[in-house]
């Protein structure tokens, strides 16, 4: 049985499989399936997930979907809001089985079972929520996750007609921005890395697309009462650039996700209908000053509260975004940034769920 950790990011899926460090990313992103022209065959199944999902835990049930990059070139996907609840999102979890079962059968230690025709991948999975959901909903979530899903493949290059029986035996649910800690505190053995994040008190902002997490870790264990949560992302600041650019400019990208990659591969320059150019650089940057001026009025605010923390870090895929707006707005307040800070939460679900298992919860959990 393989143990993975999943982030279910509400801009993307990200998932570390035990002793792998090659992380797998899928934008969290869908759209209605159907038969489509193919002129030439995606060379990748990441770049085409063309499935009909069915798991006892979605309300949508037994549909065709179009997921992750497929559905980002189309106007039609849906992208989440901030209403939607990621505990219980029927969209997170169909791009979530879609990326374990894909990234399940494609994995090269992987190998079909000779008894059945349909494909099965077992799995232990990390995971975790928001801190402002983690209470409530990490019953439920747990509940949707563990069981048995099927993932049917159509289109997708390499694995047309593939059906996987999905069996999530156990998950093993964190708290976003502490797991992340967990991860920068120990190495891969789950020895200590970092006395000083490991013994401290330890002040996390951790930036996603639409929560950002203030987690305070207080010698690896999370402050109850210093720990919260903001509905507020990088989405928040990306989605108004959106519309800002296609009012100054007529350019519309398709969906948010195509413009954060954008900006990812800073790439500013839009091509306008006819032969002009023009650099939507001015309108970030507007936008993301404000965002960092917010973000670093909450780490004050939460220092002030809660004056022995020792130092802050700011992680998450908005703290790579932002970097550069954040030191700026923070003048003589040190922030810390670590590299890959979109990925600091799924390596710490690995781990989280890694050292769960090695105290035996499996065993109990197997009787
Ligand atoms: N290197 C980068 N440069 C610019 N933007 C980035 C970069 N990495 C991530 N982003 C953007 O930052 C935002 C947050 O990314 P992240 O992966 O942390 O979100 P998420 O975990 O999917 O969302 P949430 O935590 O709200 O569930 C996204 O909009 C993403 O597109
Ligand atoms: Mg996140």
């Amino acid at each position: 049985m393989r143990l993975a950790g999943i982030d279910l990011g509400n801009d993307s899926i990200k998932i570390v499989y035990d002793g792998t460090n090659e992380p797998i990313t899928v934008p969290n992103i869908v759209t209605p399936g159907y038969d489509r022209h193919i002129f030439q065959e995606e060379d990748a199944p990441h770049k085409a997930l063309d499935v009909t999902v069915y798991s006892p835990a979605l309300t949508l049930n037994n549909r065709r979907w179009f997921v992750g990059q497929l559905a980002t070139e189309l106007e039609d996907s849906s992208e989440l809001e901030e209403t939607d609840n990621k505990a219980l999102s029927d969209q997170s979890l169909i791009v979530a089985l879609t990326a374990l079962a894909y990234s399940g059968i494609t994995a090269p230690s992987y190998s079909p079972p000779s008894y059945s025709q349909a494909d099965e991948v077992e799995l232990v999975i990390g995971t975790g929520l928001p801190v402002r959901t983690y209470a409530k909903y990490r019953e439920s979530f747990e509940q949707r996750l563990v069981g048995e899903h099927e993932i049917v493949f159509h289109s997708t290059p390499q694995l047309h007609g593939r059906k996987v029986k999905l069996r999530i035996r156990k998950a093993v649910v964190s708290i976003e921005g502490a797991a992340a800690i967990f991860n920068l505190a120990t190495h891969d053995n789950l020895q200590v890395r970092d006395e000083e994040i490991y013994g401290g008190v330890i002040g996390v902002c951790e930036i996603g697309a639409l929560t950002t997490d203030l987690p305070v870790i207080r010698r690896m264990a999370i402050d109850n009462h210093f720990s919260y949560g903001e509905q507020m992302g990088l989405a928040n600041y990306l989605d108004p650039i959106r519309r800002e650019v296609e009012d100054q400019f007529g350019y519309a990208f398709p969906s948010r996700a195509k413009l954060a990659q954008r900006i990812k591969q800073r790439e500013f320059v839009i091509q306008r209908i006819g032969e002009g150019q023009a650099t939507i650089k001015p309108i970030v940057d507007t936008y993301f000053s404000r965002a960092a001026v917010r973000i670093v009025d909450l780490i004050k605010k939460r220092w002030k509260k809660c004056p022995d923390i020792q130092c802050f870090y700011v992680i998450g895929g908005g703290a790579a975004a932002l970097k550069p707006y954040l030191i700026e707005a923070a003048g003589p307040v040190k922030l810390r940034f670590v590299p890959d800070s979109e990925l600091q939460n799924v390596l710490g679900y690995v781990k989280v769920a890694r050292s769960r298992m090695n105290q035996g919860a499996f065993a109990e959990m197997t009787n």
